[in-house]
């Protein structure tokens, strides 16, 4: 093993054990009923170096709702689809307010600031639906998903869909906003529909960074070589994910860890550092902004330890 790989293998060990032990575990998600159901206990890690290397601890093996991060895989299906139209329907400044936050969206006519904000993710689940029945637009999120890890087995937990489906109030309130200014094409419930299924996806931290590896490898899928999506397009969203993909708390993301990163309240957060590797983390609890409270510090200690920061140090 090279030097780096075992600095790297330490690092996860030891950082798992670590957040195993720790009592602050931050409080899961009730909003959505059968989230409300997970055993705060829970602590994985998952690192793919750019050798393909993989380095896992703790749950890393333990599939949990991947929620927003799959907002990540839509925006790339969508940019693969429609290409810089999507920006006309969608923003790219950060929110500064919750990831389900109305007040905004009346102010911008509907259009919302980004495209990991409910409303901004719903726009674009409108636009990867519009031309196909909803089964079919789930079919081909999920496809894609499957593709980038490498692993047919990920699916959709039916049960946090349903639970998501009979209580997603607010989204619903989001999603009949923007129809109201035309940003939404489809009937609402049809693009709320494909949405609670894509967020229901469920994925282990090793699935994770697998799927996320195009991200840190301009744009290409590392496995069969093939461009996933344009160089450039890879970087943008990083940016993205970097400046807005933990809402209100991607600030101090940026602050602390350093590397661009999506997260989820399901507890999962996949980080990017490019050219470098790939991280995914998960534990259940979160904190007051909706983010994997341990997940976070998690990257926070790996990004110090390996230098991985992309501001340097
Ligand atoms: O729409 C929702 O509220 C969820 N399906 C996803 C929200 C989410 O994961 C926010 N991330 N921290």
């Amino acid at each position: 093993m090279s030097e780096t790989a075992s600095r790297i293998e330490s690092a996860v060990t030891e950082i798992a054990e670590e957040m195993q032990a720790r009592a602050d575990r931050g409080k899961v998600a009730d909003y959505i009923p059968e989230l409300a159901l997970v055993d705060p206990a829970g602590f994985g890690i998952a690192v793919i170096d750019n050798q393909g290397g993989v380095f896992a601890a703790g749950d890393c093996d333990t599939p949990f709702s991947v929620q927003s991060i799959t907002k990540v895989f839509t925006l790339t299906l969508a940019l693969g689809m429609v290409g810089d139209r999507l920006w006309r329907r969608v923003g790219r400044e950060p929110s500064g307010s919750a990831f389900n936050s109305i007040v905004q969206l009346e102010h911008e006519h509907g259009i919302p600031r980004n495209p990991f904000i409910n409303a901004g993710a719903i726009a674009v689940t409108d636009l990867i639906l519009s031309g196909h029945e909803p089964r079919e637009a789930l079919g081909e999120i999920l496809r894609f998903v499957q593709f980038l890890a490498d692993d047919q087995t990920i699916k959709i937990d039916k049960a946090v869909a349903a639970s998501e489906q009979r209580t997603g109030f607010r989204n619903r309130a989001l999603a009949n906003y923007m129809k109201s200014f035309g940003v939404i094409e489809n009937p609402v419930d049809y693009t709320l529909g494909v949405y609670f299924h894509h967020c229901a996806i469920a994925m282990s931290c090793r699935q994770l960074a697998m799927a996320g590896r195009f991200l840190a490898h301009s744009g290409r899928h590392p496995t069969t070589g093939r461009s996933v999506i344009h160089m450039e397009r890879a970087r943008r969203i990083n940016a993205l994910m970097l400046t807005c993909g933990h809402y209100d708390g991607s600030g101090d993301f940026a602050y602390r860890v350093g590397l661009p990163g999506k997260s989820g309240v399901g507890g999962g957060i996949l980080a990017i550092a490019p050219g470098k590797a790939t991280i995914a983390v998960w534990s259940p609890g979160l904190d007051a902004a909706g983010n994997s409270h341990l997940g976070r510090i998690a990257l926070e200690l790996l990004t110090k330890r390996l230098g991985w920061s992309i501001f340097g140090g």
